[in-house]
Order: structure tokens, then C-alpha cells, then sequence
């Protein structure tokens, strides 16, 4: 591990306090619906676990997809689904749950090949938003914080796979 690459960015505790506003956010938005929650693996692994015992209220049913496009830092600008849903959901509300949206392409695409199964409805939340990086028009539905371009790991982001499970969200520095 090199951990002093890393230079903390966000701390467990603003975490999870921004987790608990998106949180009530969404429950008052689907009150009284079934949500069917995709996480998409393997980034958003910490922040679901979080975002979805924050409402305890809503009915939820949890769905898990696995998809892929990074190689180290860079996209590769091809997405691949390395594992998919287990359950149909034409006709269900769903939210796409995701850690990062970057260029938008993951999302642009998981979004396109959602939309195709007919869903109610379909929208989406990340824990981290980096605008200037997108290379397709797409906003998150809802977001919990907004970054420049720098590169993170942490609480579920990796680099080649290492530092998911740092209980905190920072920049990576290789230099
Ligand atoms: C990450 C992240 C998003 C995507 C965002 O996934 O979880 O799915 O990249 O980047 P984009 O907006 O540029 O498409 P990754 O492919 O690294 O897989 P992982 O979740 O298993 O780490």
C-alpha cells in the first residue's frame, strides 16, 4: 500500500452526512413506491451499503451489475457487463447506483441498455460527480459531491483494484 500517495479529500464522517441527505432525499421522492436499486459493481459497493441502510423506511429491492471499462487511470472508453441483473425490471421504478460518474460513458450506457428492459422509471445517484471530465450531456439525477479533476480512490474506488476499502475518499497522486 502506498497510502501517502494518497491525500484525504473527504472523511468518513462528511460521508456519511451527505449520504444521509441524498438518503431522505430519495424516500421522499419514491414514498410509498417500490424502488429496485441497482448497484453497480464493483465501485459503489460502500456507498449503497450506506445509502440503502440510510432508508430504512423505503421498500427496496436490491439488484447488483457488474460493469467494467477502466484500465489503471484511464477509461478505455469501451464498457463491458461482466455480470448481469438477476431479476426483469420492466414496469419497476429503478435507481442506478453508482460511486462515480466521470466522462459519462459507464453511465451513458447503462442508462441507454436499462432503458431498453422498459422500466417505469429509471434515474440515477453518485456519490461523486466530475463535470468537467464528461464527454457525453448527462447529469446525475442525484449527487453527493462534486470534484475537479483529480484522480480518487477510496470507499469503493480503486486504482487497478487496491484502496476500495479505505473508509475515506482521496486523491491519488503518483507523481
Ligand atoms: C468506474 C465507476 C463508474 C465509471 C465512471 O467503474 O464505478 O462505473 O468508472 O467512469 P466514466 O464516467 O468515465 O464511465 P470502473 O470501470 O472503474 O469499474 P469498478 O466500479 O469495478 O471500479
Amino acid at each position: 500500500m502506498e497510502l501517502h500517495r494518497i491525500t484525504p479529500l473527504f472523511d468518513a464522517p462528511a460521508i456519511a452526512a451527505r449520504i444521509r441527505e441524498i438518503a431522505r432525499q430519495i424516500e421522499q421522492d419514491y414514498a410509498g413506491e417500490t424502488l429496485v436499486a441497482i448497484i453497480v459493481m464493483k465501485g459503489s459497493l460502500m456507498f449503497a451499503a450506506d445509502l440503502l441502510r440510510a432508508m430504512p423506511e423505503q421498500d427496496v429491492i436490491v439488484e447488483y451489475l457488474g460493469v467494467t471499462s477502466y484500465a489503471g487511470t484511464e477509461s478505455t472508453g469501451t464498457v463491458r457487463i461482466t455480470h448481469d441483473l438477476a431479476s426483469d425490471i420492466s414496469g419497476k421504478h429503478v435507481l442506478l447506483v453508482e460511486d462515480i460518474v466521470d466522462t459519462g460513458r459507464t453511465l451513458s450506457y447503462l442508462l441507454e441498455n436499462l432503458r431498453s428492459r422498459r422500466p417505469a422509471s429509471l434515474k440515477m445517484v453518485t456519490l461523486l460527480d466530475k463535470p468537467s471530465r464528461r464527454t457525453v450531456v448527462l447529469d446525475p439525477d442525484y449527487s453527493g459531491f462534486v470534484i475537479p479533476d483529480h484522480f480518487v480512490v477510496g470507499f469503493g474506488l480503486d486504482l487497478d483494484q487496491r484502496y476500495r476499502n479505505l473508509p475515506f475518499i482521496g486523491v491519488y497522486d503518483p507523481s
